[in-house]
């Protein structure tokens, strides 16, 4: 019942275009209940096809999962190899549901440290998608804010090499952005954490410069489509201000321009 009363009164305002979550609490999900974390990652995955179905009903543009970070490497290889093998399986088990809803699926990281069966299928998956014009779904895998600002400095160098870039003015934000692993994606008007952590976790540093966080004390396996709906709402009711008054804010929102969603 709530579902439907808080997705009628979201979708009567502005939505944010891009919603950026980290998944944390998988583990502790499954230590709460004296089970394995890879129960708990296995639950997770149950939650990542409500989260994408409740972004397509409500039409959201974008949607960018921490799916696993540059870090998560060190973690114990058996929970490791758990993780590859459970998306693979998920992506062989979703791809034509994913097709129905008309998502679009891109992935961000540094996917050539990826085992070659996880990257085949997942380059199958967005090739096969990219055609969609539903939600966007951008799963960072194997990602770190980190090494993608130092992946861009690299590919500007080369192209400094290359002599497509002369001149120390040509740098500006816009065009560094581009060579982001983002490049092309709007940023994140919203980030969601779950779990309770509030922290970034190396994600998405650079494009996160002015996103609007919300943490909620729940673990990723036990967000529900009402949370997402909740987080939503709490974000229209914010004032985003780029630095300005809000004084200044209110009289371009007069002025019909849609200030307060960026
Ligand atoms: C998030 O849950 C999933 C990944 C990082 C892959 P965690 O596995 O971090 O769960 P906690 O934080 O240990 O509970
Ligand atoms: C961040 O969660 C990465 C993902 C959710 C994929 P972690 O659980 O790895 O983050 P830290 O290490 O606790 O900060
Ligand atoms: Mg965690």
């Amino acid at each position: 019942m709530m579902e439907q009363n808080i997705k009628e009164e979201i979708m009567a305002v502005g939505l944010p275009e891009h919603i950026a979550i980290i998944m944390d609490g998988n583990g502790r999900w499954a230590e709460k209940r004296g089970l394995d974390r890879v129960y708990g990652h296995k639950q997770g995955v149950d939650t990542v096809k409500s989260i994408v179905e409740a972004c397509g009903e409500i039409g959201l543009k974008y949607l960018t999962l921490y799916t696993f970070s540059i870090e998560n490497w060190n973690r114990p290889k058996a929970e490791v190899n758990a993780l590859m093998g459970l998306m693979t399986d998920a992506i062989v088990r979703e791809t034509a549901e994913l097709m129905r809803q008309g998502v679009r699926v891109k992935v961000i990281g540094n996917t050539k440290d990826l085992p070659s069966d996880v990257w085949g299928k997942l380059n199958e998956l967005i090739e096969k998608t990219a055609p969609n014009t539903g939600v966007t779904l951008v799963l960072a895998l194997s990602y770190g804010a980190r090494w993608e600002i130092v992946e861009a400095v690299r590919k500007l160098m080369a192209d400094c090499e290359q002599g497509k870039v002369n001149r120390s003015d040509e740098v500006t934000e816009e065009m560094f952005a581009r060579y982001l692993s983002t490049a092309g994606i709007p940023d994140p008007d919203l980030l969601i954490r779950t779990s309770g952590e509030c922290r970034l976790s190396n994600f998405l540093l650079w494009q996160c410069a002015y996103t609007e966080f919300y943490f909620i004390d729940k673990f990723w396996p036990d967000f529900e489509k009402d949370d997402l709906y909740l987080a939503i709402r709490n974000f229209q009711r914010r004032e985003r201000r780029f630095g300005m008054t809000g004084q200044q804010i209110k009289m371009r929102s007069d002025d019909g321009d849609n200030a307060i969603l960026g």
